[in-house]
């Protein structure tokens, strides 16, 4: 089982069971990471042990449980799982599937660590004129224990308020990449004035917001690069009453902004003709990225084209997936053999 990327071919189910018997397979992966079919949405082939199919949602919803409560044994302790899903309706009413799934994991012991929105910025949109349109999928993050692995700073955003027209992109020489020659005791002199400050003397008297950027090492007149907000307005003279909580200087983390909650990625629907229902390379290698490092095993349980072995690939990550189908299977193998490791 040491071959990588290893593509396996049969019912995730079952290989799952199989799996889980090998102890040389128990806690080895660092993630596992998937985006099963949707209930009854459209069938990958004639196979009747096709996920999706159940004769009922409770029934696709348990069945889904039951295999990602068993990927948990498969799992590191430090390790995470990650579902992409989204719901379906029946008589217009929506079936609450990702949030029951939700429910049944966390049961069996994961713990829900976000409930990602992925809005799909080009979603395709539906002729009805009595619900709106599906723009957006799940993406759930859980992790195994609390300790788990993980990696912001390799997916953090720069400057997107810029783009949102909310801060002017600055010029180059203009952005400041981190401070200089901080000095302590121009922090420990604001910082005192600041908080011991009342209402008397006026608050004219306290240190402008430009001295408190220049104590931490900032030039006032110059940008943060994640915000592109000037480092004067980095500062705070409100530390009394309500703005307690307030750091007098803070600064975005340099290395960029925390991407939050809410993932603006559009869909690739096809890649020519030879899978549907694909996850855009840009959504796997984010959770790539934060969930694991070099060298790390990966699972896909149902991985289709193998979008997450070629992101894998890429990042030198070693990878297990695993499709009912033989043509996702070879189609994978194809996919990923011109794929080489980023520098
Ligand atoms: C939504 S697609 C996954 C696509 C994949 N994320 C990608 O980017 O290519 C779901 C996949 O699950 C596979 N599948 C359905 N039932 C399965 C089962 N019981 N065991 C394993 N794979 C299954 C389908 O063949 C399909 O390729």
């Amino acid at each position: 089982m040491e071959r990588d990327p290893y593509f396996i071919e049969g019912d995730a189910d079952t290989i799952i069971d199989q799996l889980s018997l090998l102890p040389d397979q128990r806690k080895k992966y660092r993630l596992i990471v998937t985006s099963p079919p949707y209930y009854k949405h459209r069938k990958y082939g004639d196979d009747v042990r096709e996920l999706g199919r159940e004769s009922s949602d409770s029934a696709f919803v348990k069945r889904l449980i039951t295999l990602l409560a068993k990927c948990r044994s498969l799992l590191r302790d430090d390790g995470s799982l990650w579902v992409v899903i989204g719901d379906s309706r029946r008589n217009y009413g929506k079936l609450l599937i990702p949030h029951r799934l939700t429910a049944g994991l966390v049961k069996e012991g994961y713990i829900l660590r976000e409930d990602i929105i992925w809005y799909k910025r080009n979603y395709i949109a539906s002729g009805s004129h009595v619900n709106f349109s599906q723009a957006y999928e799940y993406v759930l993050f859980f992790s195994k224990r609390a300790n788990c692995f993980t990696n912001m700073d390799l997916i953090r955003t720069k400057g997107n308020e810029a783009r949102e027209g909310r801060n002017k992109v600055p010029p180059l020489n203009m952005i400041q990449f981190g401070p200089v020659l901080p000095d302590k005791k121009k922090i420990a002199h604001v910082m005192e004035k600041i908080t011991k400050w009342t209402s008397a003397p006026a608050k004219e008297t306290l240190p402008s917001t430009s001295e408190i950027a220049r104590a931490y090492g900032y030039d006032p007149e110059k940008y943060c690069p994640t915000c592109y907000r000037k480092f004067k307005r980095h500062a705070t003279r409100n530390r009394i009453g309500d703005h307690k909580h307030y750091p007098i200087f803070a600064v975005c983390n340099l290395r960029g902004k925390n991407p939050g909650n809410v993932w603006d990625i559009a869909t690739k629907a096809h890649h020519g003709n030879e899978h549907f229902a694909i996850f855009p390379e840009e959504l796997v290698e984010r959770i790539v990225k934060f969930a694991t490092q070099q060298g790390d095993w990966v699972m896909d349980p149902f991985s289709g084209r193998g979008t997450t072995g070629i992101i894998c690939r890429k990042l030198k990550r070693r990878f297990v997936g695993i499709d009912l189908y033989p043509y996702n299977i070879s189609l994978s193998r194809r996919n990923i053999k011109n794929v080489s490791a980023y520098d």
